[in-house]
């Protein structure tokens, strides 16, 4: 860090073509640093998705799946349950379709 500040420095008499040179890496850090934030941001402090429960009401819906049957199609019955009747999705629910990329099957 210190070498780049005192290049800099030294550097600065050369005009607005040096200075152009010097900004580049700062753009470069700054980008990097912000990258790295917005992934903790992203990833951090969000709860995994709970397993698909083996009970009854779940039961038919993992056997289709091991009997092969397409995902697309199982996961289009989950709403009969978990939509506005029934138990709903919190509010803060990621994503409401496609259940099943999330929701790991035991
Ligand atoms: C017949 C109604 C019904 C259907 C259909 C249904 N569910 Fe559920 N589901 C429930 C009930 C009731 C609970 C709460 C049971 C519990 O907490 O043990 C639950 C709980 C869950 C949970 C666990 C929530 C927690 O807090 O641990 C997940 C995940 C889930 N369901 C996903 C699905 C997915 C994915 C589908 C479609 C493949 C689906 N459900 C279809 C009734 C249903
Ligand atoms: C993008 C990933 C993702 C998808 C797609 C997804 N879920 Fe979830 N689900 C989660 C996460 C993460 C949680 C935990 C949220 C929490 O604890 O606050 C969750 C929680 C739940 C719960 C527990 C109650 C609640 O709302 O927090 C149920 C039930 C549930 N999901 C069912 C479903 C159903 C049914 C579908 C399809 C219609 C679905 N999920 C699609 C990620 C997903």
């Amino acid at each position: 860090m210190l070498w780049r500040k005192k290049a800099g420095s030294n550097r600065r008499s050369t005009g607005a073509n040096g200075k152009r040179k010097r900004l580049l890496p700062k753009i470069c850090l700054a980008f990097l640093i912000g990258a790295l934030f917005g992934l903790l941001f992203l990833t951090g402090g969000r709860p995994e998705p709970q397993e698909i429960p083996a009970d009854d009401q779940h039961r038919p819906f993992l056997e289709a799946l091991t009997k092969g049957e397409v995902r697309l199609q199982v996961e289009k019955r989950c709403p009969s349950c978990h939509g506005p009747q029934g138990t709903p999705l919190s509010a803060d629910h990621p994503l409401p379709e496609q259940c099943l990329l999330c929701h790991p099957a035991k």
